[in-house]
């Protein structure tokens, strides 16, 4: 399908601006609209490579906004909508979990009733693809079970009861006014871009200043990760070729205990770096356990194997070895985040633990 106007959502974060690049360079025939709210998390020095292309434009605006949402849809003529706007981070949903309500909830709200009124009579060649998370889910013990499409949602943070309650948002447009929707949920992913909050980030970052590398209880907690180019890649085969009405997960098959991670990104950053081995091993830190910490997460992506043949493309350890090498090679964007609002948070944080 030719000449498709999409609209992308939150494509100045992490993830979202992977996906306006991949976007903006497969499809040149495509108009990639990204509108962005540009909350802390938010960098358009994310989309520096690409925002000269003739085939996109950036939008500055909120979600939760319903006027700018209709003459978004209007103005582009939207046929497409990739939304991965959200408030993200965990830790945060537990110090103001209203912001989550207002942004992931009434903000995925508001964008599906302005794609409804726009589309409404003639849903045909239109679709409204929303990015999730495992962590809706809930969490599994420790062992082989995986979570699967048909796993009962049990949320318990903030971050992802909101995550939750917009997924449900989406299928009810879709069940109850016949919008074509998908929903994906998606691992942990991490790569280059990832604001410094996040575990990875943080710690490289951390080991560079030699800071320490506060790691929840134990360090006995599991994720499943995915390299940030695999999901990008997913969402684009989605967009095009998934079944409207359905969810896919999306997973590394790539489970780490925090611990083995955190002691793998020290080797990585310390090789990398020119220091002595092991050096950084000395920085960890254990802390209180985040309240409510699911203990694991771990996703069965076969469905999307088996009828869309996507799989992830990029081993751990060498993705694990880009990303190492993009935060040290990239320090200026590190700096140019950590030097403001985002330190005093952390410090405020910390100090309260
Ligand atoms: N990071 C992960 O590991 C992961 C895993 C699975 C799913 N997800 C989902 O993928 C999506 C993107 O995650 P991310 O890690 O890139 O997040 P991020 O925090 O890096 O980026 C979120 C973006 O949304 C924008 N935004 C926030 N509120 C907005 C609003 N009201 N209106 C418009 N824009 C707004 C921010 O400015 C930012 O650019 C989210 O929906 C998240 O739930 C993330």
């Amino acid at each position: 399908m030719a000449n498709r106007n999409i609209l992308i959502t939150g494509g100045a974060g992490f993830i979202g601006s992977h996906v306006v690049r991949l976007m903006v360079n497969n499809h040149p025939d495509y108009h990639i609209v990204n509108l962005d709210k540009l909350t802390y998390a938010g960098n358009l020095a994310n989309l520096a490579d690409i925002e000269h292309k003739t085939n996109y434009t950036f939008v500055k605006g909120d979600i939760c906004d319903i006027d700018l949402m209709r003459k978004v849809f209007a103005g582009h003529d939207i046929d497409g909508v990739i939304h991965l706007a959200a408030e993200s981070h965990v830790d945060r949903s537990i110090t103001d979990p209203f912001i989550f309500a207002r942004t992931n909830v009434m903000g995925t709200l508001t964008l599906l009733q302005a794609a409804r009124e726009r589309w409404q009579g003639s849903y045909e060649g239109k679709l409204f693809y929303h990015i999730s998370t495992d962590e809706v889910y809930g969490a599994l013990p420790l062992g082989d079970s995986l979570f699967t499409e048909t796993t009962r949602y049990d949320p318990h943070s903030p971050y992802s009861a909101s995550k939750a309650s917009s997924d449900h948002f989406v299928r009810a447009y879709c069940d109850t006014y016949g919008m074509p929707a998908i929903v994906t949920n998606c691992s942990n992913n991490y790569g280059p871009y990832q604001f410094p909050e996040k575990l990875i980030p943080l710690f490289i970052n951390n080991i560079r200043h030699r800071r320490p590398l506060p790691v929840y209880g134990s360090g006995d907690n599991v994720r499943d990760w995915l390299y940030v180019e695999d999901h990008a890649r997913a969402i684009d085969l989605i967009f095009h070729r998934g079944r409207s009405g359905q969810t896919y997960n999306i997973g590394g098959f790539n489970q780490w205990r925090n611990i083995d991670l955190v002691k793998l990104l020290i080797k990585t950053v310390d090789r990398l770096s020119g220091n002595p081995e092991g050096q950084s091993l000395d920085l960890i830190t254990y802390v209180t356990d985040r309240a409510g910490h699911d203990l694991r997460y771990a996703i069965d992506s076969s469905k999307l194997k088996d009828e869309l043949g996507w799989q992830p493309s990029i081993r751990f350890e060498q993705g694990m070895e880009t990303t190492v090498k993009w935060y040290l090679d990239n320090t200026a964007w590190v700096d140019n985040i950590t030097s403001g609002e985002y330190e005093n948070y952390y410090r405020t944080m910390y100090e309260n633990r």
